[in-house]
């Protein structure tokens, strides 16, 4: 079910009444290419999606935050000046407490911990904040590699932005919405998510450097479509293979003297791969070759060569099944569905892995047939039935 503005507004009047004073929408993502290289200090190149969190809102005159979900049909509520205490008084260290509340959060228990994660970032940076009363619902699926989680961060902070009148610049709200993931809610995740969430732009994917954070916009070719492929498998265990691969890249990095992957060119690679046990030599691998093949893909995607970025996704996927190990079977038989249609450029898993999403740069004449062709396919070699969608590239976090 897909949410939009009027949803929101007449949820707000239902539980609040009268009319909300701001409603802001803050998209998911899908990566197109660039997997595992945002903690690298590499490049991505997602874009943010027409599925979103929605917030509608209205300032209080005291420091509390009312909210009720939609989608959990649940209220939440919490005090802006009892955030800083309640982190600090965490018991047995933030990492334990932190990974507890993501499985909560997985479960679709503990939503509120990313409002008060957002909360306790912003306010810990400096920015004073007002107290609102409000409703959230989306229609990012959660769980499914959509960054559901970063999009409720960014919507968070773009609603406090909003009632607490402070400029809204989505790279340092970027920064601080994962800190909030990382320290509150516990989960190391990269800045890809929370950052392309802010800085989306309707038609383009967008090119990030993950160290300087730059983002620069590249149009998709007009008579291509992104096709997200959910396989609707979910795997436990993301959280700590996603930690150990991170480990992984950084003894690496030690080893070559470097302070990031992104410092390591193949030729460098090449010549040093000898000091790596073999299967660090392959983690390595995957993301020194992913972020000249993202590079590659934006300036093929800019001179309008979908072919030339379809067989770069293409490569990619190869790349995240041998060396990085981070697909499934599932995963898999959704990219070879999709790579057996004729309208296809490429397709990849997207996302850390082991589950949830792959997608495709289609021809926009074949999108209808390939949606067909990869549902029955999948559904052939697997026994279950996936969610396909045509996604458009939107905006990131905004005010509408
Ligand atoms: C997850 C993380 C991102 C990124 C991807 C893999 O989505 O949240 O930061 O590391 O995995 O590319």
């Amino acid at each position: 079910m897909t949410v939009c503005r009027e949803d929101v507004v007449a949820l707000f009047r239902a539980r609040f009444g009268g009319a909300p004073q701001w409603v802001v929408r803050s998209p998911g993502r899908v990566n197109l290419i660039g997997e595992h290289t945002d903690y690298n200090e590499g490049f991505v190149l997602p874009l943010a999606i027409d599925r979103a969190v929605w917030i509608a809102l209205r300032r209080r005159s005291d420091r509390r935050v009312v909210v009720h979900s939609g989608d959990f049909r649940a209220d939440a509520e919490f005090d802006l000046d009892a955030l800083a205490e309640e982190y600090g008084q965490r018991p047995e260290g933030l990492r334990q407490r932190g990974a507890a509340l993501a499985a909560e959060a997985a479960r679709g228990a503990g939503w509120w911990e990313y409002l008060k994660g957002v909360a306790w970032s912003l306010e810990g940076a400096g920015y004073r904040l007002a107290g609102w009363e409000g409703v959230v619902q989306g229609d990012v699926p959660v769980g499914a590699g959509l960054s559901s989680s970063a999009a409720l961060e960014m919507a968070t902070a773009r609603g406090f932005a909003a009632c607490s009148d402070f400029a809204w610049e989505p790279g340092p709200m970027a920064l601080l919405a994962q800190k909030a993931e990382n320290q509150w809610v516990g989960v190391n995740c990269g800045i890809m998510d929370q950052l392309i969430s802010g800085c989306g732009k309707a038609g383009h994917a967008v090119l990030i450097d993950c160290r300087s954070l730059d983002t620069q916009p590249v149009p998709l070719p007009p008579e291509t479509v992104v096709v997200v492929l959910d396989t609707t498998t979910r795997r436990g265990l993301v959280e700590s293979a996603y930690n150990q691969r991170r480990s992984q890249c950084e003894a690496a990095a030690r080893t070559f003297g470097v302070q990031a992957l992104r410092d390591v060119s193949p030729q460098q690679f090449q010549c040093q791969a000898g000091q790596l046990d073999a299967e660090t030599a392959r983690r390595a691998r995957h993301v020194i070759t992913e972020n000249q093949r993202t590079l590659q893909a934006a300036a093929a995607l800019r001179r309008g060569d979908a072919a030339a970025a379809g067989r770069l996704m293409n490569e990619s996927h190869q790349s995240l099944r041998d060396d990085y190990e981070v697909s499934s079977e599932a995963l898999d038989a959704m990219v070879e569905a999709a790579q057996a249609h004729p309208g296809c450029y490429g397709a990849r898993m997207t996302g850390a892995g082991f589950g949830g999403c792959a997608v495709a740069l289609v021809r926009a004449d074949s999108a209808d047939d390939f949606t067909r062709f990869t549902t029955a396919e999948y559904t052939r070699r697997t026994e279950k039935v996936p969610t396909v969608y045509v996604c458009r590239a939107t905006n990131g976090a905004e005010l509408t």
